[in-house]
């Protein structure tokens, strides 16, 4: 074991030969410092184990089912496609091994660098241990000191990459559907979105507009005017973003098989020949994307779409998922052949099924194929988290190359380090209530691995949905960054209009308020971007007692605001904690605003209102509505202020689409009010913003007089 020190506070203690992830960043200083706590190795594997106390909590551990509050449960990091999100899942498509644990000294952070499996047990099995075990010796194990949980999560971002930054139209609404088939079916839809008054920013396109199922392929018969079709409908400012698989289907005459044959970019199986799995086409090869090489290869082949003018694109099947692999396939075959005509009793027939029911992602398939990393050979398990996030890489710096601007771009599976690269939609969920609490606790979760362009498939993924649920969901989806209505094929539609005049008119509004706030949300990003930290934080990270230690169906998000989204069919309101003085606002044309003392409360919380708090001596801004990002206001703000004494807020923006933002291009406007003693309100506006000329200001007291003013801003160069 080697250890070192990483600026201050952070140790870093490495086991073995640990495989070089491209995670953390920082200069190491060794040095012979014990590892504060007890490994015991074992065969392959390395065994690890915090002792809880009574009330210790632990938190991070990235996409997983569960509370903000990981106790209780066992999880598993492996990138893993399950499209049943049910609450005894242990694993899905994020492998994040940051965590912290808060306990009556403080709080401690932790990150194990290491790209395969580990299983966290986490006072599931014996309420007072928090169990881990890593499939592996090497690897790199970090402990973070810091006196918040906020601290430490700062620190955490420090040492890793800063995180992607989508352009700004990626804040708009999406919608998606796996099903939209053809050509005239996305026209069709664009205009009923229209024809609706119903915002839309973009359509994802998913594999149906592919031939074959085939990567960089569009189908002659279902769109035969692609490009077109993309021009036109950028030109009143809707964006297709198409989705990309990992396998590429096996067929001689096919490019991108041709070509990844003969550049040696496929992943090989034992002999040394293309591992072959099948997917969606069939049979496929899986590029090596940990070789460099290949990396750029298939980078260069998203030139293939941006050439037609697309901008976004959405990466999947990368954990990567396998329908089946020719073995087990042939072993299933073999028995059902066997059985045929035989009277099998439950044991023979249990076995017959689950051959063909458990044949997807099965272990030892990801022990049949290997990757080349710095001239040694691996097998996919022993870095298999790396898969997905070297899938968005390559994406992400192809598209950097042959677009010149930013895209906006998601991938399915994740690891850290992925952060850097592109944003994550959270997988297969389902049209169930407990998913939008689900996406709810998962937000912050994302936050503290460095993800902060994230986002669930509204509505509900698999299942059918109904008006109510998607009005639900949509009041908490128009504060994530990602905004996309997707479902799976054969499920009821769930467009914003597809639920009769009065849902599509809640969903109106809702849609529209959106757009309000991607002054304020885009804001979030930018500077997150810059200072690392949590855009949606827990209210336990920020606020003391019990109420607010339970309280994880409710959020910050920003410093400013608190959400407290309802997830109960048939309800017409919830109880929410105030862990402090707030204003209820209402976020009507002209917001509503109503002082609220502290303590738990009933809220009344109609389908057709967007409601949230707003914390004391803080502001908040938000633009005016539209139907695109293209079309926004830009020379005009709103700001709504619950001001006693004084209370400050910066606006974080920039061009949207460019990279100067790395270079420290952003424009920040200070906004400051102040409340005298002759109850007047003194506000200044500062602006780098050369476009923003008014603010509308309206503010309110702990009396609830309400006091609105415009102010022009005065810009500064
Ligand atoms: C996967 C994706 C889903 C997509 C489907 C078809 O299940 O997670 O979003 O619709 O594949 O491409």
């Amino acid at each position: 074991m080697k250890s070192f020190q990483m600026r201050e506070n952070i140790k870093g203690f490495e086991f073995g030969t640990p495989i070089d992830t491209e995670i953390i960043y920082g200069d190491k200083t060794y040095g012979f410092e014990e590892l504060p706590m007890v490994l015991k190795f074992e065969d392959s594997n390395t065994y690890l184990k915090f002792l809880l106390g009574q009330d210790d909590r632990v938190y991070g551990l990235g996409p997983n089912m569960g509370g903000i509050n990981k106790r209780g449960r066992r999880y598993e990091a492996y990138c893993t496609d399950d499209p049943l999100h049910h609450e005894d899942k242990v694993v899905l498509y994020g492998a994040h091994n940051f965590f912290m644990i808060q306990d009556n000294q403080g709080v401690k952070g932790y990150f194990i660098d290491f790209p395969s499996r580990i299983y966290y047990d986490v006072g599931f099995s014996d309420r007072d241990a928090f169990s881990i075990h890593i499939h592996g010796k090497d690897f790199t194990f970090y402990i973070i000191e810091g006196d918040t949980l906020n601290e430490i999560v700062t620190k955490f971002h420090k040492m890793i990459k800063k995180p992607y930054l989508p352009p700004k139209w990626g804040l708009g609404y999406f919608q998606s559907r796996w099903g939209y088939k053809s050509e005239e079916e996305i026209r069709e839809i664009h205009e009923t979105f229209k024809g609706k008054d119903l915002p839309l920013e973009g359509i994802y396109l998913d594999l149906d507009y592919m031939e074959d199922f085939k990567d960089f392929s569009i189908s002659k018969e279902r769109f035969p005017n692609f490009k077109q079709l993309v021009e036109d409908l950028k030109e009143e400012g809707v964006r297709l973003v198409p989705i990309i698989d990992a396998g590429v289907k096996i067929e001689k005459g096919y490019s991108v098989y041709d070509q990844g044959i003969e550049g040696g970019h496929f992943a090989l199986n034992a002999d040394g020949k293309p591992y072959v799995a099948a997917v969606w086409p069939g049979k496929v090869h899986f590029p090596d994307f940990l070789q460099e090489k290949t990396r750029v290869w298939f980078g260069d082949y998203y030139k293939v779409l941006t050439d037609l003018g697309i901008e976004g694109i959405w990466n999947d099947m990368n954990e990567p998922a396998i329908f089946y692999d020719e073995d087990s396939l042939d072993e299933a075959v073999t028995l059902a052949i066997k059985a045929k005509g035989k009277n099998l009793d439950v044991f023979d027939f249990f076995d017959l099924k689950d051959k063909f029911q458990n044949m997807g992602n099965k272990d030892v398939y990801y022990q049949r194929f290997f990757h080349r990393l710095h001239g040694k050979s691996y097998s996919n398990e022993d870095l298999h988290n790396q898969y997905g996030y070297m899938m968005t890489k390559s994406a992400s710096e192809g598209l950097r190359k042959h677009l010149g601007k930013r895209s906006l771009l998601i991938s399915r599976a994740s690891s850290i380090g992925m952060h850097a690269y592109g944003g994550i939609w959270t997988g297969d969920n389902s049209s169930w209530w407990s998913h939008i609490e689900l996406n709810l606790k998962m937000l912050p979760t994302l936050n503290m691995s460095g993800f902060y362009y994230v986002g669930a498939d509204t509505g509900g993924f698999g299942g059918n949905c109904s008006g109510e649920l998607l009005c639900r969901w949509m009041q908490l989806s128009v504060f994530t960054p990602l905004l996309r209505n997707h479902a799976a094929l054969g499920t009821k539609p769930q467009e914003p209009y597809a639920f009769g005049e009065e849902v599509t008119g809640i969903n109106r509004k809702l849609l529209k308020d959106r757009y309000r706030l991607i002054p304020y949300l885009y804001s979030q990003l930018l500077m997150h971007h810059r200072l690392g930290g949590l855009m949606f934080t827990p209210l336990s990270f920020e606020f003391t007692g019990r109420e607010a230690l339970d309280a994880e169906d409710q959020l910050l998000v920003g410093e400013e605001i608190m959400i407290a989204p309802l997830y109960k069919p048939n309800a017409q309101g919830r109880y929410v904690y105030l862990p402090e003085e707030m204003v209820l606002v209402n976020f009507k044309e002209k917001p509503e605003m109503m002082v609220l003392k502290e303590g738990v409360r009933y809220m009344a919380y109609a389908l057709n209102e967007l409601k949230f708090f707003l914390r004391k001596n803080k502001l908040m801004v938000y633009g005016e509505e539209s139907l695109n990002v293209k079309t926004m206001r830009q020379d005009q703000l709103n700001v709504l202020g619950y001001v006693d004494t004084k209370a400050n807020f910066t606006l974080w923006n920039d061009d949207g689409d460019s990279f100067a933002y790395e270079e420290g291009k952003v424009f920040k406007t200070k906004i400051m009010v102040e409340k005298l003693a002759s109850g007047h309100y003194d506000i200044s506006v500062n602006s780098q913003d050369e476009y923003l000329k008014i603010i509308k200001v309206m503010l309110i007291d702990s009396d609830n007089n309400i006091f609105e003013k415009e102010v022009e801003v005065s810009n500064l160069k």
